[in-house]
């Protein structure tokens, strides 16, 4: 995922151009509209012709025709350290699949921490997965429905209890059976905290069918990228995304020290 934000700014400043020279009255061409409706970081949709978008394809395609073995349905998308892009990789890959033709796609926020997925899709995150897990409201009752056809959402909620017990729970493995039962004809893209700072997440990948693992390019240690992968469970990794976007690097110190304290 070599260049992706360059390729994204280009395209913006390139698309703000056009935008100028448009009449007020004549700005309702598609392009505008959807820069408008969605997250900018939503390169599936607002730069679909970026490299990046291109990339999600490709992935896409992997899943839809593994190399083995059936498809996998329940993907979890994680990293060694915060700040490496699983938010993003995540809701774009989910969103990616609803553009299908066929295909449902249900994006869960499992990032207790830190959730950016509401953000990203422009929901509410009042109610979600922790309401669930504590008994408060059945599943039916916090599935949203975005804007983006086919794309449902399952913000990760105000926290009311311990996260990482939370993650750990009995309820989150009937979870992912309830998905596998209740809702097989989607894909479930799962975006979680980070692997290595909490190890409940390595629970977590017990439930899904296959992980998907974000690196850092030239940054994440290599060590920590294997003993991470280990900790996941080999077997489970269906490959490697190397984010080669570098500003959301500088933000790692910070993350990485808040994500302990609140631990
Ligand atoms: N490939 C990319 N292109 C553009 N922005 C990116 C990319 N990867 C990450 N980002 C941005 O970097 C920041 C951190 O990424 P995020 O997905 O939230 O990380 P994580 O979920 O691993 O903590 C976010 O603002 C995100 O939009
Ligand atoms: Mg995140």
């Amino acid at each position: 995922m070599g260049k992706l934000s360059d390729a994204l700014d280009r395209y913006q400043s390139e698309r703000a151009v056009k935008a100028q020279m448009l009449r007020p009255e004549t700005n309702h061409s598609r392009d505008m509209i959807i820069h408008h409706a969605f997250d900018p970081k939503l390169v599936v949709l607002t730069a679909p012709e970026s490299i990046e978008a291109e990339n999600f394809k490709i992935l896409k395609g992997q899943i839809f025709f593994p190399k083995d073995g059936p498809r996998p349905r329940t993907i979890m998308i994680t990293s060694a350290f915060p700040g490496e892009g699983k938010s993003f990789v995540a809701a774009n890959l989910a969103a990616s699949i609803a553009q299908g033709v066929n295909e449902y796609a249900l994006l869960v926020d499992c990032d207790f921490r830190r959730p950016r997925i509401h953000k990203i899709l422009g929901c509410s995150n009042k109610e979600g997965l922790q309401q669930y897990l504590t008994g408060k409201k059945a599943l039916q009752e916090l599935l949203i429905k975005t804007r983006i056809d086919k794309l449902s959402v399952l913000t990760a909620g105000i926290p009311s209890f311990k996260p990482s017990e939370l993650l750990a729970s009995s309820m989150m493995e009937e979870l992912f059976e309830e998905f596998k039962e209740r809702y097989d004809d989607r894909y479930v893209i799962v975006d979680t905290a980070p692997s290595h700072v909490i190890s409940e997440v390595n629970i977590l990948a017990k439930y899904v069918d296959g992980v998907i693992f974000v690196v850092m390019a030239g940054k994440t240690p290599r060590e920590i990228i294997h003993k991470s992968i280990e900790a996941l469970g080999k077997e489970k990794v269906l490959g490697i995304i190397f984010n080669g976007y570098q500003k959301a690097y500088k933000s790692y110190d910070r993350y990485y020290k808040n994500y302990y304290k609140k631990g």
